[in-house]
């Protein structure tokens, strides 16, 4: 008798296939996220495996394409984290971040993305707890609302 991966008739089109882990893209700031998930490798904490990390000078550089894109490209959810307000290396690009958090969420909404999948955070370089604790939560959350639109043909393109 073969087995087969082919899930029974009546499970939910959106279920999540049995290998699917989720697929998380963090946009990070390199003076404070970056050096937080960087203390995170250094100090051995365990986080979830699942994050592929894009440095950005400042969370000021996010760009509402960025994200877009990733989600084009296969991500599950997108994460922002840069320095606590006050600590921005070039003084207020975390507070133009945040201003825009706003009309981020708008943009999925109309996109049709589940403004769910978009999470930011503050993660200081001397916090590397809370960074491996946030990648943690977030992939949990994620893992709960299952893959980003199955239907996707750009899912189907290999994880780089
Ligand atoms: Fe970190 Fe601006 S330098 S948010």
């Amino acid at each position: 008798m073969t087995q087969t991966n082919t899930p029974p008739d009546t499970a939910p089109s959106d279920a999540a296939p049995a290998d699917w882990t989720p697929r998380i893209v963090a946009f990070v700031c390199n003076w404070c996220t970056y050096a937080g998930a960087d203390l995170a490798g250094t100090s051995r904490l365990q986080y979830a495996a699942n994050v592929r990390i894009i440095k950005l000078p400042c969370t000021g550089r996010i760009d509402p394409m960025f994200i877009l894109k990733a989600f084009e490209q296969g991500a599950d959810a997108v994460l922002v984290s840069g320095c606590h307000p006050g600590d921005c290396h070039y003084t207020s690009g975390n507070y133009h971040a945040r201003r825009r958090w706003g009309l981020f969420r708008q943009l999925l909404e109309f996109t049709g993305i589940d403004p769910q999948r978009l999470f930011f955070s503050w993660v200081s370089a001397a916090e590397g707890q809370k960074f491996a604790d946030l990648i943690n939560q977030v992939t949990d959350e994620v893992r709960q609302a299952g893959p980003f639109d199955p239907t996707n043909p750009a899912r189907k393109q290999p994880w780089t």
